[in-house]
């Protein structure tokens, strides 16, 4: 019989850490509705002593979810666990996650302490936590660059004490992949009690290499992964789910299985990368757009003649069916339910007209109306709150011309108007906006993404601006690009503390 393998997934905690993907409490409720429907064995739901809306994140979650196991994370500190504990009250199945870092750097620099003295603190939090609940992983930070005999030390101490699963980080993403299974390894062979514990990878891809490492921890023993959807995570990002899910699908000959259904995937990356405005990069393998795309001649020869010869994986099995049905401004208000519940959206009848009245809208002005365009819509009254709205925008612009823009904004119930040349519609748009917002911000990114085909697409255009020291991330979304980068603009200044 196959051995199983545990997802454990922390989108909603380490994914949701990248600056600009904040989610607001109904949106991961969203996604971990899905993340269930998805498989997942376990949802880490945030880290809820860091802020009133990670508290109540978990609170929501635990609440909305039945199956998967909610995960909460703190520090090895009794207040964490405290809040944690709170927090998870409603869930069916809970988890605290506690831990301390355990290498050098960390020991002498963040907590100015010693090696005895970090094992008494690990022990400590995970006994206390167990006073809570049955079920305590606990996290060696930066276990990737401990060494592995000190590493089995705290590692049996904390078996000892109560831990249920014990989470070998990599924190900084500097392993080799033989490197990190033989750390896996080391422990199953010199831990005293490791079989009373599921040992847990938890990897980060700084140097490329998070979905090899945890494979390398699977092989030599770890028998559940952390990982998130579409690798999202701070700096170079997290292991990613749909990779592991289906490398061991494909790998029969290793003998594991995991719990996910696989066909849930694509629409689960799809919803991810939508709230959280994060674009996936075209040739990210199993949910970029071009993983299925053969584009060369002898490959394309090749597919023709049998699938076998280039595709490992059939795009179905991750459920990208190109076959779906295509909605257009024919299309009932019932094809497009049954697509946004495809995509793992499930609303009420007042919001499901709202989002049909613009669904048919924009199928006005395109011609096929695709999963995203559906998924922009469904999020759209994500700008309802802000207190300034773009009313209208004029723009001119050409060669050998300098652009000219007037608009008019909505500030909290105030109109106010503007008029401004460029360098190029969007520099004078963004120029009459400055004229009205009187404030001293800089424009620090600005990313322009046409969704997938055809001129008549809708636009996607992620900003970061600069103020009083901060950075605020904005997203706009409109077949009209420059309309779209001025919402992304004042997305960012809706966002503005003071
Ligand atoms: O990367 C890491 O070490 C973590 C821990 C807090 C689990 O995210
Ligand atoms: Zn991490």
């Amino acid at each position: 019989m196959a051995d199983r393998l545990f997802i454990f997934d922390t989108t909603l905690r380490d994914g949701e850490q990248v600056p600009g993907c904040q989610l607001n409490t109904v949106e991961k409720i969203q996604v971990a509705k899905q993340l269930e429907t998805l498989g997942v064995d376990v949802i880490e739901a945030g880290f809820p002593v860091s802020s009133p809306g990670d508290f109540n994140s978990v609170i929501e979650i635990s609440k909305a979810v039945t199956w998967p196991v909610i995960c909460a994370l703190t520090r090895a500190v009794q207040k964490d666990i405290d809040v944690a504990a709170e927090a998870l009250k409603y869930a069916k199945h809970k988890r605290i996650h506690t831990g301390i870092g355990t290498s050098d750097p960390h020991i002498r620099y963040k907590f100015n302490s010693t090696r005895e003295e970090i094992i008494e603190r690990a022990v400590a939090a995970v006994k206390y936590a167990r006073r809570y609940v049955d079920d305590v992983e606990f996290y060696a930070e930066d276990a990737g660059r401990t060494d592995n005999r000190y590493l089995a030390q705290v590692i049996e101490a904390v078996i000892k004490a109560g831990a249920t699963v014990v989470n070998i980080p990599d924190t900084t993403g500097y392993c080799l992949p033989e490197e990190y299974g033989a750390k896996i390894r080391y422990l199953m062979e010199n831990v005293d009690g490791i079989h009373k514990a599921v040992i847990s990878t938890h990897c980060h891809n700084d140097l490329g290499m998070a979905t090899a490492n945890t494979m390398s921890g699977v092989l030599a023993g770890a028998r559940q992964v952390e990982v998130t959807i579409n690798g999202i995570g701070e700096r170079a990002g997290n292991t990613s789910l749909e990779e592991i899910a289906m490398i061991v699908k494909c790998h029969h000959d290793i003998n594991i299985e995991t719990n996910i259904n696989t066909q849930k995937i694509y629409p689960t990356s799809r919803m991810v990368s939508s709230l959280m405005n994060m674009p996936v990069q075209p040739n990210k393998a199993i949910v970029g757009r071009n993983a299925f795309a053969h584009s060369s001649g002898i490959h394309q020869d090749g597919v023709l003649k049998n699938v076998q010869t280039y595709e490992i994986i059939d795009p179905k099995d991750v459920g990208i069916d190109d076959n779906a049905i295509v909605l257009t401004a024919r299309s009932g208000r019932a094809a497009l339910k049954h697509r946004l519940s495809v995509l793992g959206i499930e609303m009420e009848q007042p919001k499901l007209d709202k989002v049909y009245e613009d669904f048919l809208k924009l199928a006005d002005k395109k011609k096929d109306i695709t999963d995203d365009d559906i998924l922009l819509l469904a999020g759209a009254d994500r700008s309802l709150n802000h207190h300034i709205k773009l009313e209208y925008l004029q723009v001119t612009s050409g060669v050998g011309v300098r652009s000219v823009a007037s608009l008019g904004l909505n500030i909290s119930g105030e109109h106010f108007e503007a008029a401004a040349t460029g360098n190029g519609p969007v520099d004078a748009a963004i120029k009459a906006v400055k004229q009205i917002i009187k404030r001293q911000m800089t424009l620090k990114e600005f990313t322009i993404q046409a969704i997938s085909k055809g001129s008549d697409d809708v636009g996607k255009v992620h900003m970061q601006v600069e103020y009083d020291g901060q950075m605020y991330y904005g997203f706009g979304a409109n077949t009209d690009i420059i309309a779209a980068s001025v919402e992304a603009y004042i997305d960012c200044i809706n966002k503005f503390k003071h």
